[in-house]
């Protein structure tokens, strides 16, 4: 073979590896970049010992559907997502609601909006459980894209914070068959009330809220494929 084909067939060889080396860098670069974006955000400790008993905070437990313009702190959202599903047994990773088979198809949003939690800019953040910390999932003010695709329950708008929990039956299924659809729908039962108990133990006030279109509300939250919101619960100072 002369020099010249040689030297062609380099060029024809080098000209696309060079083309992939740019397209897989940038694409590399984009993927740091979001990776920064969404860095954790660590949450305080939760308290394992409160002001008032649960027999009280049973007592007292009602929807609770005006709230005051006062933003929460750190230390509230935490707690509220720890009662949630924090863990509560290192050991195990056992979380505070129980799960059939410990499977834990359900996965939680705190959506925020402008001024509404000490510290956090408005937006959806995801609870991460194993680390008790929040990542960024949104940026802007969903709370009013909520209330809407909530059929109108505008009240939702005015809470500062609202917990969305979502569902990824296969997490189950894959386990159980069908039988998982209805383990999942006991287990926020169970989620939903410890969210109800902490908020009342905290002086704050909730609802929970079933009447949505699951289309829309993914929609807003730009919820990943496979994952479907079962429950959102606004919470706020009680008016
Ligand atoms: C599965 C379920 C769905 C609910 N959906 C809504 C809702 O979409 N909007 C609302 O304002 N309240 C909703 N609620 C709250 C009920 O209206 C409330 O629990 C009931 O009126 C009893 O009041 P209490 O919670 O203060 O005891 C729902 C409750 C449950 C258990």
């Amino acid at each position: 073979m002369s020099p010249k084909i040689r030297g062609k067939k380099r060029v024809r060889f080098i000209i696309p590896v060079i083309t992939a080396f740019i397209i897989l860098s940038t694409i590399s670069g984009g993927r740091i970049m979001a990776q920064e974006e969404k860095k954790m955000i660590a949450l305080p400790k939760p308290k394992v010992r409160g002001t008032v008993s649960l027999e009280e905070t049973i007592k007292k437990r009602r929807s609770r559907r005006n709230f005051l313009d006062k933003p929460l702190t750190l230390e509230q959202v935490s707690q509220l997502l720890w009662a949630a599903q924090g863990i509560t047994d290192e050991r195990t990773g056992f979380r505070a609601s129980p799960s059939g088979g410990a499977c834990y198809p359900l996965d939680i949003y705190l959506v925020i909006g402008k001024n509404s939690v000490e510290g956090l800019e408005a937006g959806v953040y995801r609870y991460l459980v194993s680390n008790h910390s929040l990542e960024i999932h949104l940026r802007g003010d969903k709370r009013r894209a909520l209330a809407l695709a909530s059929l109108g329950q505008m009240f939702i708008a005015r809470a500062p914070i609202s917990i969305v929990t979502t569902v990824e039956y296969s997490r189950i299924t894959s386990r159980y068959g069908q039988r998982g659809v209805r383990y999942a729908h006991i287990e926020i039962g169970h989620v939903g009330e410890n969210i109800y108990l902490q908020t009342e133990a905290l002086g704050l006030g909730t609802v929970a809220i079933g009447a949505f279109s699951d289309g829309m509300v993914a929609k807003v939250l730009s919820l990943p494929r496979g994952h479907e919101p079962l429950y959102i619960m606004p919470v706020g100072y009680p008016r």
